[in-house]
């Protein structure tokens, strides 16, 4: 059993320190890169006001870089017997460096030092978010263009309803996520405050230079307020939760409606058999599992902000251990959902459209509008044009014109999908990434 980095003159029994641990040493690995690069962060701050030497500075910010390498080659665990990712590298430190090692932790807890984690790691972790809803866009959008012609059903109730078109059905998921992507900014903008210097959540008596370890970490600014920085944890996790939780809402639709529109009655688009999974007794089965996997995947993505909120409710303000709890449900859904865009947009561009659907007689009756207004546009009152109309369907008489003449934004004829393109693209240049990249580069690098 390793000594903890709080341990005086009594050691925890085994048990007690299984159920504490819990899954720290495995969760904390992510979270290993973002330590390190705080901790450079840190120390260059303490060197600058006179806790450590030039050359104490130049010694650490070394080894910092060694162990970053070898997390990087994946050679970093968490020992057995030690507490978590920031025991782990202090216990690398001290054991390579001696005493200079204990000398990092000045001004600093793990309280602070795991909400900077967090941020680090989910400010990279929502950027990815970002491309990848990117890319599914903009294949959503590429299908909406190449068939905006196509007509297709469109339901309410599940009854056949209007016409609608491919063009409008793939293109409404891009404009989905162009929405979602709002959210993905303001959780962007909310996760990159710097919370260090907030130490156990009650700041220090050293005269810590916030601002410095906020511009080497490429922040947008801090989290002032030291109580607030600490009340920070959960409440940053809830509100990235939303934000995914808004992706995978749209994600989910869509697998939903590619599920309905590909089962044989429906026969609206096909899935190259190749995209599909076969049945271990039915011969003919070509089953849609990507879809309903990233169906499910992305239901369970939509309750993690119930998850993260039940766990942290009942908390007064300071920090307390129920909060380490969060990484359980919050790291792993970030892979889920990467996962899930990546299968997304493989697929969408394989989805073969049926341009005949309309042929089927049964799908008629959704002109019967189209009719209604034409009379109406004549100068029949409309409420007579829609009884007359009626009528004729009564009658089996109704004779469906085919063509639709759909002129307004958004509609069948005019999808507005630069418009919508252009929304999307002037979110994106909100975030400025390029900033976190050049503090980080010259952190690290030295
Ligand atoms: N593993 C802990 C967590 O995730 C790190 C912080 C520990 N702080 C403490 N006061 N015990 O919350």
């Amino acid at each position: 059993m390793a000594t903890k980095l709080w341990q005086k003159n009594t050691t925890p029994t085994a048990e007690i320190e299984r159920f504490t641990i819990g899954r720290d040493r495995e969760l904390d690995l992510l979270l290993a890169e973002s330590d390190v690069v705080g901790s450079m962060a840190h120390i260059t701050m303490l060197e600058s006001i006179g806790l450590l030497t030039a050359d104490e500075l130049t010694t650490l910010l070394a080894a910092l870089r060694d162990i970053l390498s070898e997390i990087r080659d994946g050679q970093f665990t968490i020992e057995e017997g030690v507490e978590d990712v920031h025991s782990e590298v202090e216990l690398l430190l001290t054991r390579r460096l001696g005493d200079i090692g204990k000398k990092i932790h000045s001004g600093r807890s793990r309280n602070d030092q795991v909400l900077l984690d967090l941020k680090l790691w989910t400010r990279q972790q929502l950027r990815d978010i970002v491309q990848l809803v990117k890319n599914l866009f903009d294949e959503l959008q590429r299908q909406s263009e190449r068939h905006k012609d196509v007509l297709m059903p469109g339901y309410t109730h599940l009854q056949v309803a209007m016409p609608s078109s491919f063009g409008l059905w793939f293109g409404a998921y891009a404009e989905s996520l162009a929405d979602d992507m709002l959210f993905l900014q303001a959780a962007y903008r909310l996760v990159n405050r710097n919370p260090l210097g907030s130490a156990a959540g009650y700041g220090s008596s050293f005269p810590l230079n916030r601002q410095m370890t906020t511009d080497l970490l490429g922040f947008d600014t801090m989290d002032y307020n030291v109580v607030y920085a600490q009340m920070g944890r959960g409440k940053m996790e809830r509100n990235v939760a939303f934000a995914l939780a808004s992706v995978a809402g749209t994600i989910a639709k869509l697998a939903f409606d590619a599920c309905l529109f590909n089962s044989q009655n429906f026969a609206f688009v096909k899935l190259p058999a190749e995209c599909t999974t076969g049945s271990s007794i039915m011969p003919h089965k070509k089953n849609p599992d990507v879809f309903e996997l990233t169906r499910a995947k992305c239901n369970k993505l939509q309750a993690l902000p119930q998850q993260v909120t039940l766990i942290m409710n009942n908390l007064p303000s300071g920090y307390f251990r129920d909060l380490q709890v969060l990484k359980e449900v919050f790291l792993p859904a970030f892979e889920e959902l990467k996962d899930c865009l990546t299968m997304t947009a493989y697929i969408i561009p394989r989805i073969e459209v049926n341009e005949h659907i309309l042929d089927d007689p049964r799908y008629d009756l959704m002109f019967s509008v189209e009719e209604v207004n034409r009379l109406a546009a004549n100068g029949v009152p409309f409420r007579d044009a829609y009884r007359n109309v009626g009528l004729d369907i009564e009658a089996g008489k109704f004779q469906p014109d085919k063509h639709v003449h759909h002129t307004h934004e958004g509609s069948i004829g005019n999808l507005c999908n630069d418009r919508i393109a252009a929304f999307m693209q002037q979110i994106l240049d909100g975030f400025a990434f390029g900033k976190v990249d050049i503090a980080l580069q010259r952190l690290v690098n030295g």
